[in-house]
C-alpha cells in the first residue's frame, strides 16, 4: 500500500489535509475516476473526509464560475422581460401607412419623374452632337451611321431622324416596329427607344439594354439628327 512508506505518506498529508494519510489515500483512489472538481467534492463530502485542500479551492473557484454564469443568465432574462413589456409592439388595427394627402393623388408621380429627369427638349438645349458620336460605339456593332451605309443585324441610321419608324427598305424588321410606320422617330421618340428599347417597342428585335443617362441620350439624338443632309431644327424648352 502506498501510505505505509513514512515519507510518502507525509507529502500525500501534506496536500490532501485529511487526517490520517491512509484515510487520504483511500480517499484519493476512490475519488479518482470522478473527474470534475465538483464531483469529486460532492463525493468527498458523502465520504466523510473534507478532501484536500486543491479540491477545495477549485469548488470555490468553481462555484463562483457557476454562480457569475448564472446570475449573468438571470440579468439577460430579466432585461428581455422587461424590455419586452416596456417596448410592447402595438399591432395596428390596418396594416400600412397613410401618405400624406396635400397634393392631388393623380399626377404626382408623373411631376417626381420629370423633376428626376429634364424633357428631351430641355436636355437638347445643352446636348453636344461629338460626345453623342462617341456614345454610339455601343450600336455600331449592328448599326452603321454614314450615308449609304449598309444595313448590319440592324437598319442603317443615316437620316434616321424624321424617317418613319420601321421603314428601310430591304431590312427585315420585326412585327412590332414594322408595325409602326405610321410614326415617324423625333427627339421625344428616339429619347423613349434609346432609354429602354424593349419597354418602347415590345417586341423588338433591338437586343440593346439602352442608355440610362438623360444627358448621353440628348447628345445621341442630336448626333443622330447630324446625320442628314438637311438637319432638321431640335424641339426647343
Ligand atoms: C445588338 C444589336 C443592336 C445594338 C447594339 C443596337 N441596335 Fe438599334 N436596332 C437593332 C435592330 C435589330 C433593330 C431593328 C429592331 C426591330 O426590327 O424591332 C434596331 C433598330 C433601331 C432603330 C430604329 C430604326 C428604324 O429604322 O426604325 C434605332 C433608331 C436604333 N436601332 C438605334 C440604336 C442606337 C442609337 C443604338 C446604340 C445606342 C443601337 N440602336 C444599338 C439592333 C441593335
Amino acid at each position: 500500500m502506498l501510505g505505509s512508506g513514512g515519507k510518502k505518506s507525509q507529502t500525500v498529508r501534506a496536500y490532501t489535509s485529511c487526517n490520517e494519510a491512509r484515510k487520504a489515500v483511500k480517499q484519493r483512489r476512490k475519488l479518482e475516476p470522478f473527474k470534475t472538481p465538483a464531483k469529486r467534492y460532492l463525493v468527498s463530502r458523502a465520504l466523510g473526509c473534507g478532501g484536500h485542500q486543491g479540491s477545495d479551492t477549485m469548488n470555490i473557484e468553481a462555484n463562483k464560475i457557476a454562480g457569475a454564469v448564472l446570475s449573468t443568465l438571470l440579468v439577460v432574462m430579466g432585461l428581455n422581460m422587461t424590455a419586452g413589456i416596456v417596448f410592447a409592439p402595438k399591432k395596428p388595427a390596418v396594416t400600412g401607412f397613410d401618405l400624406p394627402s396635400e397634393e392631388p393623388a393623380h399626377g404626382g408621380g408623373a411631376a417626381a419623374a420629370v423633376a428626376a429627369e429634364d424633357p428631351i427638349a430641355v436636355r437638347l438645349a445643352k446636348a453636344d452632337p461629338a460626345k453623342g458620336e462617341k456614345a454610339t460605339a455601343a450600336c455600331k456593332a449592328c448599326h452603321t451611321f454614314e450615308k449609304g451605309g449598309p444595313n448590319k443585324v440592324g437598319p442603317h441610321l443615316f437620316g434616321v431622324y424624321g424617317r418613319s419608324e420601321g421603314s428601310v427598305e430591304g431590312f427585315g424588321y420585326s412585327a412590332a416596329m414594322k408595325g409602326r410606320n405610321d410614326k415617324t422617330w423625333d427627339a421625344d421618340g428616339l429619347d423613349h427607344f434609346l432609354k429602354n428599347p424593349k419597354a418602347y417597342v415590345p417586341g423588338t428585335a433591338m437586343a440593346f439594354a439602352g442608355i440610362a443617362k438623360p444627358e448621353t441620350r440628348a447628345d445621341v439624338v442630336a448626333y443622330l439628327n447630324s446625320l442628314s443632309d438637311s438637319p432638321q431644327p431640335l424641339p426647343k424648352p
